[in-house]
């Protein structure tokens, strides 16, 4: 019997790689999660093991593996209708790279783009083969799921291709095995920019211009007040030629439920200031029920691990029956 889905089922994966999730990865990703939830089967996890193929602190990791979930549920990832996990609790996703590893061509893996800029960038010397071998593992999260789509970020779609490829390759040699999953490039996802330099997309690696969801309510709205503007005093939606007000706009309206069209003419003959206030207000009001949600979860432990626990067995049911498919046919001996 074929484990292929027969329902939409989507997958997707974030980093424990900071101590907040920014209101970028919650506008531009986490909301669109949660949505999708209404109409797919989702498998949300948290990638542990992603975050150990850079330099990292165990602790620190422990630490924001929880603090993650914990800002997942507090989004409204739902454990009762979603399977919502910790990657490392489900071991298939490491057995099954492993496999793929073996019919990843090496010029292949070469070829992606992110390793190159990750490994340029690399002062140290100490680029690890798992980060090269991190769109395998990847591969794996979405093939053992059999996930029908992917909902990521453009700088992801490159890595899904491999995904695609590996599917299809696997498939031709060893029999129909995997579901081939689509990109899933979400309408009316905000792609939220650096406040400071908003040309750029907002990252953790800009620190200056990142506005963290369990940051100081006090330090988010200062952070919003600097934001870069330009040297007009029209507040209109541009983003060419006005990335920064168009940034705000874009925020605002996610965050409001008003158009932008509807933003526009409400701040019609008034300078940035007030503008600047309101997404200010709009964000820290968001932040402020986010991090509340958060905190409860982080302050019962129990409860935390048991939805992990509920996370990891819903996920390892469908995960064992996709690596044992694989495992018959690679040539691998059954026992028991
Ligand atoms: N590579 C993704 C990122 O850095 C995270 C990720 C890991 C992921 N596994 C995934 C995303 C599977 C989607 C599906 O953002």
């Amino acid at each position: 019997m074929s484990v292929m889905a027969h329902t939409d089922r989507v997958l997707s994966g974030i980093q424990p790689t900071a101590d907040s999730f920014h209101i970028g990865n919650y506008l531009g990703a986490l909301r669109s999660w949660v949505e999708l939830q209404d109409t797919h089967e989702a498998f949300y996890t948290v990638v542990d093991q992603h975050a150990i193929t850079v330099e990292y602190d165990p602790a620190e990791l422990r630490q924001r593996t929880l603090v993650s979930f914990a800002q997942l549920l507090a989004c409204g990832v739902d454990p009762e209708r979603s399977v919502l996990f910790v990657q490392s609790h489900v071991p298939e996703h490491a057995q099954l790279a492993w496999v793929l590893s073996c019919i990843t061509g090496y010029g292949e893996a070469s070829r992606m783009t992110q390793f190159k800029d990750k490994s340029a960038r690399d002062g140290t010397g100490a680029v690890s083969v798992g980060l090269f071998t991190y769109p395998v593992l990847m591969a794996a999260d979405i093939l053992v799921y059999q996930a029908t789509g992917v909902p990521v970020g453009e700088d992801q779609r490159q890595h899904l291709e491999l995904t695609r490829g590996l599917a299809q390759r696997f498939n031709a040699r060893f029999g129909e095995t995997f579901v081939v999953p689509e990109p899933l490039i979400l309408k009316d996802t905000a792609k939220i920019k650096d406040l400071q330099e908003p040309t750029a997309k907002m990252s953790k690696s800009l620190p200056g211009g990142c506005v963290m969801l369990l940051d100081d309510p006090k330090k988010i709205a200062k952070k919003i007040k600097s934001a870069v503007t330009d040297s007009e005093t029209v507040v209109r939606f541009d983003p060419e030629t006005k990335p920064g007000v168009s940034n705000l706009l874009t925020i605002l309206s996610a965050l409001s439920g008003r158009t932008i069209s509807e933003l526009e003419s409400h701040y019609e003959g008034s300078m940035y200031g007030p503008l600047k206030v309101d997404v200010a207000d709009a964000v820290v009001e968001f932040a402020t029920t986010y991090q509340s949600r958060t905190n409860e979860y982080l302050q019962d432990p129990a409860e935390l691990h048991r939805l992990m626990e509920l996370g990891a067995q819903k996920a390892r049911e469908v995960a064992t029956r996709t690596l044992a498919d694989v495992y018959n046919r690679v040539g691998f001996v059954a026992i028991k």
